[in-house]
């Protein structure tokens, strides 16, 4: 059995899944964008653990408990920053989902929401962004049977029909 794959538009705090994915920097103390609104509705406890993880690389992934957050995990990732292509930045994306998939795996997390990665303040073009998702996602799930399902979170409509247009979902 492979898993679901599907997108929706809405806010990943808001999402009652296993593990929400967080697009964070390399020191895991916080930031804007995604990773603020995560911190604000996990509350402080999740800073708290997190200063006791080290940072984490980009393209590696870490997993927090969720705290006041409907997901019992969060899996704290660090998109690269986009610097035109040409610095690896899409093996270190695809490593993002990846590496993500992998540590919710390994805690028994099988339902697994995403945001856009690197698309915010990172400045990684959506498009090609949203195909790197959708492929490594594609090639994670099928190597990792207990994962079941896997929602891509967009922020915009516009992202939306970026990720309807790759998973084949009907257009609204
Ligand atoms: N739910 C779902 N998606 C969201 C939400 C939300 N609540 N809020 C924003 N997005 P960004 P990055 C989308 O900038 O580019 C932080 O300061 C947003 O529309 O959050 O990886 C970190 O600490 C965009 O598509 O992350 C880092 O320093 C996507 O989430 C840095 O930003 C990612 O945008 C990481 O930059």
């Amino acid at each position: 059995m492979t898993a679901t794959l599907r997108a929706l538009q809405g806010d990943i705090t808001t999402l009652r899944v296993d593990a929400i994915v967080n697009a964070a920097n390399a020191s895991l103390l916080g930031g804007g964008g995604v990773d603020g609104a995560i911190h604000r509705a996990a509350g402080p406890e999740l800073l708290n653990e997190c200063r006791g993880l080290g940072g984490c690389p980009t393209g590696e992934a870490k997993l927090t408990q969720g705290y006041r957050l409907p997901a019992r995990f969060v899996i704290h990732t660090v998109g690269p920053v986009w610097h035109g292509g040409t610095h690896g930045e899409a093996a270190l994306l695809a490593s993002c989902y990846r590496r993500a998939l992998d540590v919710a795996a390994a805690n028994g997390a099988g339902t697994v929401a995403f945001p856009g990665i690197s698309t915010g303040v990172y400045g990684y073009p959506k498009d090609e962004a949203a195909r790197i998702a959708v492929a490594s996602v594609r090639a994670g799930v099928a190597a990792l049977p207990t994962i079941t399902d896997v929602i891509f979170c967009c922020f915009s409509a516009g992202d939306l029909a970026l990720y309807e247009a790759l998973l084949g979902a009907p257009a609204a």
